[in-house]
């Protein structure tokens, strides 16, 4: 997964980096927690460095903007206690395939720099950190806020692939309304994922260093098959378009069965009490925030309306998929079949936003592009 996993690179129309304008709302409702998080932490264990990383950083426009953010906070905190700011190092972490590139060329100039330019300046010095943040990424004990967003992407557990297992998930590409057993195999993967992910940054983290983590949640526990509510899938990625386009191309030939088969996606989303076992079950961190936000608005009603009524916005829901999904869907199937696949799902999303235009029940119904999310703020002990 490590070697295949990235988000569309550069700056084309469905790359990451033009398309995550959704995830860009849905951070910035993160900025009081952000703030309050720099408020508690214990900001004088290193006087003169201050370390800050951000995990799964992408191509970096939201990452940057946060990381601003939190610079500027930390800024306040000094001047209120009449403090000489410390030299800051921000981190950028993301697998290796990341378009490291990207990011690195959307970096305001240093303040302080020979030709400043008019636009920002940057307050702190960056670095890249090539990696999966399920392993130890940096030396211990460095004085850090963490600051991340991570949707929980998991390894696929390896009987789900294996056609001879019992688990193998034949038919659909998540868990989704699927095989309990199948799910519970995805639930089992995450907690171990998430235990290693915490256990790396109880090791790395200095004594009052914080961490604040953002990522796709689910309010019960009960049932992994219900990773959302039925009426609310279609809002999801892997709603019946998603589903649908598949079933588009095993029908015309141009994919078998067994292509459609083995493709799964990396994706659990956890509940909050599964996250909460986890920093039970790890130790070393004060929980300062476990919260479910729920049915968060990613796009207001009259940009919602606005997209229904423009063909191509509309199209952009596609592309929006596309700056997340296609890399992994070209190495699994290669880029013509995978072109293909996303012409049929902007067909498929065009004819449903049209049907939506004219019909309100269905407007509320399809509110896609809301989601839960889980905050979780924890102060290292
Ligand atoms: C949806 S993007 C979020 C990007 C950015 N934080 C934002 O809000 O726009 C999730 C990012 O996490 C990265 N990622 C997924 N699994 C990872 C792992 N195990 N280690 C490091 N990065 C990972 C992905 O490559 C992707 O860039």
């Amino acid at each position: 997964m490590e070697r295949i996993m990235w988000m569309n690179g550069g700056n084309g129309e469905t790359s990451y980096d033009r398309m995550s304008v959704v995830q860009a709302y849905a951070l910035k409702s993160l900025q009081p927690s952000l703030a309050e998080a720099v408020h508690i932490m214990n900001l004088h264990i290193n006087p003169s460095l201050l370390r800050i990383a951000d995990f799964g950083s992408a191509t970096g426009r939201n990452s940057l903007a946060c990381m601003d953010f939190v610079v500027a906070c930390i800024r306040r905190e000094y001047q209120s206690r009449n403090s000489l700011m410390p030299e800051i190092q921000a981190f950028f972490n993301d697998l290796p395939a990341n378009d490291f590139n990207t990011l690195f060329s959307l970096l305001p100039p240093m303040k302080g720099a020979e030709e400043p330019g008019a636009g920002l300046v940057r307050e702190y010095f960056a670095a890249g950190v090539p990696g999966s943040f399920y392993r130890r990424l940096f030396l211990r004990d460095i004085p850090a806020l963490f600051a991340l967003d991570f949707t929980g992407t998991l390894q696929i557990p390896a009987e789900v692939t294996d056609p001879e297992s019992e688990l193998y998930n034949r038919g659909s590409c998540w868990i989704m309304g699927g095989k309990p057993s199948i799910a519970q195999a995805f639930a089992e993967q995450s907690k171990t994922d998430l235990r290693k992910f915490l256990q790396c940054r109880a090791a790395e983290l200095v004594p009052g260093g914080i961490l604040h983590c953002y990522l796709s949640g689910r309010a019960d526990c009960a049932d992994p098959t219900n990773q959302t509510i039925p009426e609310r899938q279609h809002r999801f990625m892997t709603g019946y378009d998603f589903e649908g386009a598949w079933d588009d191309l095993i029908e015309e030939g141009i994919i078998t069965e067994e292509t459609w088969d083995a493709f799964n996606l990396p994706i659990y989303i956890p509940s909050l009490e599964e996250i909460q076992d986890c920093i039970n079950t790890v130790g070393g961190f004060e929980v300062i925030r476990l919260e479910h936000l729920e049915d968060l608005e990613l796009y207001s009603d009259d940009a919602r309306m606005r997209m229904l009524q423009e063909p191509k916005k509309c199209a952009k829901f596609s592309s929006w998929v596309r700056s997340l999904v296609e890399p992994l869907m070209v190495v699994h199937m290669g880029s013509e079949c995978t072109d293909e696949w996303f012409l049929r799902h902007e067909r498929r999303v065009a004819t449903r936003c049209r049907s939506m235009l004219h019909n309100r029940q269905e407007q509320e119904h399809y509110k896609f592009l809301s989601a839960d999310f889980l905050l979780v703020v924890l102060k290292k002990l």
